[in-house]
């Protein structure tokens, strides 16, 4: 008889630990007022965003994420070498190759980690997560760290008005392991993610790889900075989360009112209020921080998580709902008891 055929039991999952980290030098509306033809009015209207944090010169992604992994080791009381996985989650990796992860897991010193990227946009982190779920669900990892970083201002068009006034960089992390299973303990309760790979348009870097290589004309004309089309990318986001985020609530049975907060992606305050009103959630359940580090792709649901977390608007049992949306077009969601 095949393995496969026999009943599988599944071990229970739950986030131990998380951490995050913003870079220090902080990028103003009013700044963005002196580089391109934009105004405080119309980014705080139109976005909520106030401000974005924009890393060093030399600050890699691995060192973001270094950061966040440390803080997020830390909270969950494990040393470097208790992980055996770790998941880097990013669209701006160190290098092409060799993986983010390998340089973190130099970094930290997880010497008895494998390691390895995903590539979801702004869903990574909870791609990230849905992956850690299912290696020590299966029984094929103990401890797994999962990371999204981001140094959106590599690939930032700063003379496009459009679009440099959303994004900046930053790192969450979080640790999982087995969990107890016990009502009330925490755990991952259920996770989601889809894809739509017709709509890879609304939302590229459409040079640098090999469907574009560099040249010096693609570097000129900007070609490996982020494009958008802005107005239909945010009427998908709403549509995909609102899906996501029911489809998972349906499946486990939670209703509004069993959700203590929803840490959706922190794109824009209008895609946010657009979600939650159509999930019947009010706003005094909707964790929000775009305002302080604007649009940091897959880190931005990882770093409200971790804030969220440690705030006081949640406590030990509490469930809380991410919901995220991105280039792929990507989607994913995650119910988690803390
Ligand atoms: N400052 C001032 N004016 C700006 C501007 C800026 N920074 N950016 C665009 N505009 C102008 C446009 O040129 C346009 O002018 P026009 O009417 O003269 O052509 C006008 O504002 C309206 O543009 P529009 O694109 O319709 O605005 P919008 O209300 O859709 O807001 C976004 C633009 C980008 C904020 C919005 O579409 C959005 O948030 N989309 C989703 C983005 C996102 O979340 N991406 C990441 C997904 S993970």
């Amino acid at each position: 008889m095949n393995d496969l055929t026999q009943p599988f039991k599944r071990l229970p999952v739950a986030v131990i630990g998380t951490g995050s980290y913003v870079p220090e030098r902080r990028l103003t509306n009013s700044d963005l007022e002196k580089m391109v033809n934009t105004s405080n009015e119309w980014i705080l209207a139109r976005t909520g965003i106030e401000e974005r944090r924009i890393a060093a010169a030399d600050e890699t992604t691995s060192d973001m994420a270094t950061s966040a992994a440390k803080a997020a080791i830390e909270n969950a009381g494990i040393t470097p070498e208790d992980i055996d996985l770790i998941i880097v989650a990013t669209i701006t990796p160190d290098t092409y190759t060799p993986a983010t992860s390998c340089y973190v897991q130099a970094k930290i010193g997880a010497v008895n980690a494998a390691a390895f990227d995903i590539s979801a946009a702004c869903s990574g982190f909870l791609f990230g997560i849905k992956t850690a779920v299912q290696y020590i669900g299966c029984g094929q990892a103990k401890t797994v760290l999962v990371i999204a970083s981001e140094k959106l201002s590599h690939i930032v068009n700063w003379e496009d008005r459009s679009t440099c006034v959303l994004f900046g960089d930053g790192s969450g992390a979080a640790v999982l392991q087995v969990g107890t299973g016990l009502d009330e303990d925490p755990a991952v309760l259920a996770t989601d993610i889809g894809s739509d790979g017709k709509l890879t348009d609304l939302l590229i870097v459409p040079g640098g790889g090999t469907a574009m290589p560099t040249t010096e004309v693609n570097i000129h004309e900007k070609l490996y900075t982020l494009a958008m089309r802005g107005n239909e990318v945010f009427r998908h986001a709403v549509q995909h989360m609102r899906d996501s985020a029911l489809s998972l609530m349906e499946r486990t049975g939670l209703t509004a009112d069993d959700i203590a907060l929803v840490v959706p992606h922190q794109a824009n305050l209008r895609i946010i209020n657009a979600v939650t009103q159509r999930l019947g959630i009010p706003p005094e359940k909707v964790f929000i921080n775009l305002q302080k580090y604007g649009n940091t792709s897959g880190a931005a649901v990882a770093i409200a998580f971790d804030e969220a977390r440690r705030s006081d608007r949640v406590k030990k049992g509490d469930i809380i709902l991410l919901v995220a949306f991105g280039a792929g077009l990507t989607w994913s969601s995650a119910a988690i008891r803390i």
